[in-house]
């Protein structure tokens, strides 16, 4: 057997989770090695989250990996949402203060991947059967095979940032999960044509909801909500525009410029928890401990939230010996991932189609009739949107 090697945190994933906490825990010179199951090719390719709090933003400039972002992201302060034929803008700005940044998990992950190669990061792509062992020990070991070369490290601490299919968070005994599974999913396309408006539109309708977003002036991401069985082959592109022109109020409809996808898969939606987000010395982040439905387009904000918890947490127990905030980490996430759970179930259930009964879409209309005359409840809307107040 290879003989292990010493590090101060051992990292399963190289998602934005583990790739921001390996590059926050670099900048305090602390040891680190992160081991991914995928291609790096296959995790900047993945098309996921476009939307990023300021909390997040504010995040990726504090640690110097922003400039690309500062350069290319687009500032949004609003968002539009329509229910049916009717459509009302949420004013972020004059509500809250505060806006949010259009660029994509695929950027922020190839910026990440940048900065660890300007210092030579020790980062394990295409590792195979990665296993946690002495969890609660005085040291833990991470383990796991790359072309068939067996690897061994022995860690102070394991961050689990493998995603909701990853290895860690089945490695806590005793761990309590709450789940909520939808019966949709969201099917998405990438395209290089011009978005069809200047902000995202979230859209409510009959034959299902819609989201109309982007990734700069000259690419758009357009979804479309699908039952959970939907199969993508079964949607070629001209099936998809159709779809989408039927639930966008007809002047939008009329302005969708579409082209051939560059992109199109299907995502489920998913609410869950598992608590606690800790067992010994492995500590879970991001999608590996919560999933929300993407509809607030919490996901990626919330794994960044966890992360800048626990790089400070580990600064303090592996810097000044003090593991108290590690001891409290979990309690400190929970709180405000719960809330994230609490915004992205709502959101989800005014604007997507999830029972086949009047009564659910006439409450769906009297949601959108009271966001319409209420500023209280615009409020509401915005502050969860551009984010609550980290870890308070
Ligand atoms: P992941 O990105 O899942 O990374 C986990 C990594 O661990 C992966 O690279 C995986 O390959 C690796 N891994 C898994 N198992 C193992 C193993 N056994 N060993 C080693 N490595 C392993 N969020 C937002 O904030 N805003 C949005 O607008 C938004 N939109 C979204 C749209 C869609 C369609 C989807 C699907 C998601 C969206 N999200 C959004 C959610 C966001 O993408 C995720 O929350 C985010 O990727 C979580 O990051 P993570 O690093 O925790 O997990
Ligand atoms: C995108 C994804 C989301 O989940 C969301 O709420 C808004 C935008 C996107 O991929 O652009």
């Amino acid at each position: 057997m290879a003989a292990a090697l010493d590090v101060e945190v051992g990292i399963v994933g190289a998602g934005p989770a583990g790739l921001m906490l390996g590059w926050m825990l670099a900048r305090a010179g602390i040891s680190f090695v992160i081991v991914e199951r995928q291609s790096r090719a296959h995790v900047e390719g993945r098309i996921r989250a476009g939307v990023l709090e300021q909390g997040a933003v504010d995040l990726l400039n504090a640690c110097e990996v922003g400039a690309r972002m500062q350069r290319e992201g687009l500032v949004h302060d609003g968002i539009e949402l329509a229910c049916d034929a009717e459509r009302l803008r949420i004013d972020f700005r004059a509500l809250t203060g505060k806006s949010v940044l259009i660029y994509g998990q695929t950027e922020i992950t190839r910026d990440l991947n940048l900065a660890h190669d300007s210092i030579g990061s020790r980062i394990h792509y295409e590792a195979a059967q990665v296993t946690l062992a002495g969890l609660t020990d005085a040291r833990a070991a991470l383990s796991c095979t790359l072309a068939g070369e067996a690897l061994h490290f022995r860690c102070r601490f394991i961050a689990g940032c493998d995603g909701f299919h990853g290895v860690s968070r089945p490695a806590i005994a005793g761990l309590r999960e709450h789940e909520r599974v939808y019966p949709s999913g969201w099917l998405g396309v990438l395209c290089d044509t011009p978005p069809v408006a200047p902000e995202l539109i979230y859209a409510s309708h009959e034959r299902g909801f819609a989201l109309c977003s982007m990734r700069s002036p000259t690419r758009s991401r357009y979804y479309v909500q699908v039952g959970v069985d939907e199969r993508v082959d079964d949607w070629s592109d001209q099936r998809f525009w159709d779809e989408l022109r039927a639930r966008l109020p007809r002047d939008v409809a009329a302005r969708l410029v579409t082209g051939p996808s560059i992109e199109k898969s299907i995502a489920p939606l998913r609410s869950f928890v598992a608590e606690p987000m800790q067992y010994g010395r492995l500590l879970l982040a991001g999608d590996a401990a919560h999933i929300v439905p993407p509809t607030g387009a919490k996901g990626l904000n919330l794994a960044f939230a966890d992360v800048e918890a626990l790089a400070a947490a580990l600064c303090a127990a592996l810097r000044d010996d003090d593991e108290a905030a590690l001891a409290r980490y979990s309690e400190t996430c929970l709180k405000r991932v719960w809330k994230a759970e609490r915004f992205s179930w709502w959101f989800t259930a005014i604007t997507h189609r999830l029972h086949d009964d009047s009564f659910a879409r006439r409450l769906q209309r009297a949601e959108f009739d009271y966001l319409a005359s209420s500023r209280a409840a615009q409020t509401a809307l915005a502050e969860n949107y551009v984010g609550l107040p980290r870890h308070v």
